[in-house]
């Protein structure tokens, strides 16, 4: 899968390309991050992408021809990309929409800054918009890479295991207890099922711990 990333600071998104799952992900070729710094898109020699906000108001509004010529020139390469513009009045990123775009073979990300993007830019240019909650960030790159992170685990491949499998959410509840070694530390012991080596009976206790974490930390997924 390949993700474009259009952004003012390109330079961000080596917190996920050098290090962890996604760099591993690249090494494999399964997908790939080419970020667009769209200042090169920008036709005067400040290289500004940005202007005031008709109406007034304190804020900046990021233009429309810099972002559309980026968004052109992708598509040169991709023409069936599906462009998402990161944005706190978008669909919520859930597991289920992480799931879906991990079948895409390509997404354009759209990282606003300032006040957003020229309302012209959703109308025209943007297939979806997509938050990663309902808060507001200073930008849409740290939102890009929660999505780049969130949608890679689920590309066939990516993660070493099947463990993901019971990942919160991957079938409708929350991930089970997990314990590793020391067996006791201060009076705290792992429950022995754990250490009884009985696959079948330490399967059975996970889905029961996994139903019971659910319903203690998220009722609202059981009535669901
Ligand atoms: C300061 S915000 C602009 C917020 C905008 N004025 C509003 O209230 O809807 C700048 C950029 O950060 C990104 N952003 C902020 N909050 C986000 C969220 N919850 N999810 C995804 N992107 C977000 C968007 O790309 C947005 O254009």
């Amino acid at each position: 899968m390949r993700f474009d990333v259009i952004t003012l600071f390109p330079e961000m998104f080596s917190a996920i390309q050098d290090e962890g799952v996604i760099a591993r992900g690249i090494k494999k070729s399964l997908l790939s991050i080419n970020t667009w710094q769209l200042r090169d898109f920008s036709d005067n020699k400040h290289r500004n992408i940005d202007d005031k906000s008709y109406g007034g108001g304190a804020g900046m509004v990021m233009q429309v021809k810099p972002i559309r010529d980026c968004i052109n020139k992708i598509k040169q390469c991709k023409p069936k990309t599906k462009v998402i513009y990161l944005s706190p009045q978008g669909k919520k990123l859930t597991h289920r929409l992480a799931k879906e775009i991990s079948t895409l073979d390509s997404i354009t990300l759209l990282c606003g800054r300032y006040e957003g993007v020229d309302e012209r830019v959703i109308e025209h240019d943007v297939d979806m918009e997509i938050s990663i909650g309902d808060y507001v960030i200073s930008g849409g790159e740290l939102a890009a890479m929660v999505l780049i992170d969130a949608v890679s685990r689920q590309i066939p491949g990516v993660l070493g295991n099947q463990d993901s499998l019971n990942d919160s959410f991957a079938n409708g509840l929350l991930d089970y207890p997990h314990y590793t070694r020391p067996e006791e530390i201060d009076d705290q012991i792992v429950p022995e099922v754990l250490l009884s080596g009985h696959q079948a009976n330490i399967d059975a206790w996970r889905q029961s711990q996994a139903i019971q974490n659910t319903q203690k930390k998220r009722k609202d997924l059981v009535e669901k």
